[in-house]
């Protein structure tokens, strides 16, 4: 059993503190160091939550360069406080003149704060990556998983004053793609059918507290309180809370379809998905069945995922260990397991892989602190 990382490359950089305009390079004699003064000012907007929180650790891990941030959520939080590299930050209400200086904004508070504020921002000269799916399926906005397709944001740079939107993909679509990507540059895939089991965190903080909460009043025999969510959550399983649309998907399963295509730039694919919310506090986990066009075993794709970035293999058939959303939540990697060759496909054409990954790090903190290296 492979080793989670809780920081994977490209890992944390390093700066040079005489240099004017700070250039990422990796190892050697520079300093380690998060605050610069010649660094980009940062602003985190839904500080407060679930993601906003992941940010700051994720920030904090990877000794993301800074010479200021701003802290930022709704008027309700104003005045609080949270903690970055050791110190207190005071939370500001998000208004316009939020992203006067500001370089990069990490914005995590939904798809009509983003569709607001992301544009005032990019006016301003700001660089925004963007958590919500208001500007994923956008045509001018780069839709972007660092591994995956990271010449999607080329020449969008912190610094020559030009402000930008950048997407991040729905959480499920970056734990898929991480694992299956590898998989299509070999064989290419021609179909993949996408089952997930997704966790509470996924609808945020306050979806996190109705499972606990709901878990102790069941446990109490009491009624469960479902504030969030319509059907209890505790000890229960439905179908993802996304709007149901009319052609019977929803829009969550809808995300995977669409969102793999612009990524992979390829319309031809064929995704289906079906989302399940499942009673697991933190880190989806998926079943995904692919068909290629070109033959691919099981023992090739297994060394493939070895050597994929981001990506560890959890496989031992003897001992009946596989993922789980435990071994991977407050890790950076997703776990692969369950490899196995269809055998309703001849030819080496299928095959059957699980994979579990933190949506909240992964799937959504960490993959926009990469996108904002890569800015760098
Ligand atoms: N959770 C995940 O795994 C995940 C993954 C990928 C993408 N996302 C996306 O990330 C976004 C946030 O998700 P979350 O799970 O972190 O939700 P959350 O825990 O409910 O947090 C929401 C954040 O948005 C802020 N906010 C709400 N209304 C605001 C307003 N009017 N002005 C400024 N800030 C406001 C909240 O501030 P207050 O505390 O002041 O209300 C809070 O900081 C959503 O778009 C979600 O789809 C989430």
């Amino acid at each position: 059993m492979a080793a989670l990382s809780s920081s994977s490359s490209p890992s944390s950089f390093f700066f040079s503190t005489s240099s004017p305009h700070p250039k990422p390079t990796r190892f050697s004699t520079l300093v380690r160091m998060a605050y610069q003064e010649n660094a980009p000012s940062l602003a985190v907007v839904g500080v407060t939550g679930a993601v906003g929180q992941e940010f700051l650790s994720v920030l904090s891990d990877r000794d993301f360069p800074y010479r200021s941030i701003k802290m930022l959520a709704s008027k309700r939080s104003a005045g609080k406080h949270v903690r970055f590299h050791g110190e207190d930050h005071v939370v500001e209400e998000l208004t316009a003149d939020s992203f006067d200086g500001v370089d990069i904004a990490l914005f995590s508070a939904g798809g009509s704060i983003s569709k607001h504020f992301g544009p005032l921002a990019v006016h301003k000269g700001t660089i925004v990556v963007d958590n919500s799916s208001a500007f994923r399926m956008d045509g001018n906005v780069p839709l972007v998983i660092p591994e995956v397709n990271p010449e999607a944001m080329k020449g969008i740079k912190v610094g020559n004053g030009k402000g930008a939107l950048i997407a991040n993909p729905n959480c499920s679509t970056i734990i898929c793609l991480m694992a299956v990507t590898p998989l299509h540059r070999h064989a290419k895939v021609l179909r993949m059918v996408v089952s997930t089991y997704q966790a509470a965190s996924g609808a945020g903080a306050a979806a996190m507290e109705e499972l606990v909460q709901q878990t102790r009043e069941v446990l109490e025999g009491k009624p469960p309180t479902c504030n969030i969510f319509r059907d209890q959550y505790a000890f229960n399983l439905f179908s993802h809370n996304a709007s149901v649309l009319s052609n019977g998907y929803n829009e969550e399963e809808m995300k995977l379809v669409k969102e793999t295509r612009k990524i992979w730039s390829d319309a031809n694919v064929k995704v289906t998905a079906t989302c399940i919310r499942v009673p697991v506090m933190r880190a989806h986990a998926e079943s995904i069945n692919l068909q290629f066009e070109n033959p691919l075993d099981e023992n090739t794709a297994r060394e493939i995922l070895k050597n994929a970035p981001g990506v560890v293999i959890i496989d031992d058939r003897k001992a009946n260990q596989f993922p789980t959303p435990l071994k991977v939540s407050n890790k950076d990697d997703i776990a692969v397991g369950r490899i196995r060759q269809d055998v309703s496909l001849d030819g080496n054409k299928g095959l059957d892989i699980f994979i579990c990954g933190d949506q909240i790090r992964k799937g959504a903190a960490l993959n926009a602190v990469q996108i904002a290296e890569l800015l760098l």
